[in-house]
């Protein structure tokens, strides 16, 4: 990767992509002094502090403004408990609205400060990198490093009983893909977004929020393939951060079961695991491709995910981003629906973890559309919370946080760009995340340049 490459649509996307995370900051004191900074997905709708929300902004970010990311993500570790457990919404400044107090999991149904279910846990991971573009702040490295260590362990406690090295989510929404169909048999009548959801959210309240007596006592538990990725990346991050290898032990103990016991090697997916029984999910979402974002997945399994399934105009290969659900299944949805957002529409966030990996097996080519795609979308809808795949239309919320990913997986531009985003990690080797990144902006640039049809940006 040479210097930063003055293209003047990326430096629109930047811009833009940086006024909404400006745009969206929230900050202030709580009664009792305690001091937040962060931003919120989607005013108004989106007004809170959520977990992984949270981590991909200060992803995005570390390339404006360092000190951001890193107050974003001290707020976030903030709001945790002393336990290790950190909530998947924060209600900071704003109590949960009444006509959406219900859907949140709280202790009760007023007062609480946050939900008391967690979000697919990838703080490490995104404190690393964080980390790798605050070099001028080498102790925000380590001044969290005992939290860290105890939210990654209240997870391996808490979420993974039956001590497989996999860990379990309890309600839907803790993947952060509510939704999704493949969740439809597992929750059956209390999934996401059915009046059975408030039942779900009801007897958990009842056990107190103890997920391994939830999971002790109920079968509607999930061993979740993207959550199980993101986990992953993390304790890999941690290791790196710590120099602990229990760490990285642990890492590898979750990627080795992720392929012994959610590898279908005849449909070439990778499926959650449901209920004690474990039994396999079969439907094909996007999360069953997120084990391509692990650098230590073998090769050919690797090629299987991208060639038969990423690549494929019947299933993921779309004309806008990566549909949420394949395609060729029954319940995709590609368009917008009030109470669904993961059954079909293309997330810029997918793109993000995908994206890399196909570069880094060199399918270049197919990267470099897929982002010009994404770019397009943007282009044309400002930053929305996802996109139909099949027309590209833009939908649901405006200025959405999470989708100004997109602006790291282009080539940094122009006196815009942090340098210090680019900075190597503590022993001077970059992450392999921000390797395989930075492998692909030349090649998008070059896309871009060539690109027709140059309009700014809306936000
Ligand atoms: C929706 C998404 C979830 C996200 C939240 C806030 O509920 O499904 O992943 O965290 O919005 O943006």
């Amino acid at each position: 990767m040479t210097a930063a490459i003055p293209e003047p649509r990326v430096a629109a996307l930047r811009s833009a992509a940086h006024e909404v995370l400006a745009g969206n900051w929230r900050s202030g004191h709580l009664a009792d002094g305690t001091g937040y900074g962060f931003s919120c997905p989607s005013p108004p709708r989106y007004r809170h502090q959520w977990y992984w929300d949270s981590c991909f902004h200060a992803i995005v970010w570390r390339l404006f403004d360092p000190a951001r990311a890193r107050a974003e993500l001290r707020t976030l570790l903030s709001a945790g408990r002393l336990d290790g457990f950190i909530p998947h919404t924060v209600f900071w400044h704003d109590n949960a609205g009444w006509r959406r107090a219900p859907f949140y999991a709280t202790h009760s149904l007023r007062g609480d400060r946050a939900t008391a279910h967690m979000q697919t846990p990838m703080l490490a991971l995104a404190w690393e990198m964080v980390a790798d573009a605050s070099p001028e702040h080498p102790a925000f490295r380590t001044e969290a490093l005992d939290a860290l260590r105890l939210h990654y362990d209240w997870l391996d406690t808490h979420r993974d009983p039956d001590r497989d090295g996999l860990i379990s989510i309890i309600h839907p929404d803790e993947s952060g893909l509510d939704d999704a169909p493949k969740y439809d048999d597992v929750f059956g009548w209390m999934r996401h977004y059915l009046p059975g959801y408030f039942w779900l959210v009801e007897r958990s309240r009842r056990l107190g929020y103890d997920s391994r007596a939830i999971i002790e006592r109920y079968d509607e538990h999930v061993e979740d393939v993207l959550v199980n990725v993101l986990y992953a990346l993390s304790l890999r991050a941690l290791a790196r951060l710590t120099g602990d290898a229990a760490h990285t032990r642990r890492a590898e103990r979750t990627e080795r079961a992720l392929l012994e016991r959610c590898w279908d090697d005849e449909r070439g997916l990778f499926w959650d695991l449901a209920g004690r029984d474990e039994r396999p999910v079969r439907v094909s979402t996007w999360s069953s491709l997120a084990p391509l974002a692990l650098p230590s997945l073998p090769e050919p399994i690797a090629r299987r995910l991208v060639e038969e399934h990423l690549l494929d105009p019947k299933r993921y290969r779309a004309p806008f981003g990566i549909p949420s659900v394949a395609m060729d299944e029954p319940s995709f949805r590609a368009g917008w629906h009030l109470f669904r957002c993961w059954r079909g529409p293309a997330w810029m966030n997918t793109a993000w973890m995908l994206v890399p990996p196909m570069r880094r097996l060199g399918y270049a080519a197919d990267a470099d559309r897929l982002v010009a795609s994404l770019v397009a979308l943007v282009e044309r809808h400002g930053f929305r919370e996802y996109y139909n795949p099949l027309n590209g239309e833009g939908l649901a919320a405006r200025h959405f946080g999470w989708s100004t990913l997109l602006v790291d997986l282009l080539p940094p531009s122009g006196p815009a760009s942090a340098p210090s985003a680019r900075a190597p990690g503590r022993r001077g080797e970059p992450s392999l995340l921000g390797e395989t990144l930075s492998a692909g902006r030349e090649a998008v640039s070059a896309v871009l340049r060539a690109g027709r049809g140059r309009r700014a940006p809306r936000a």
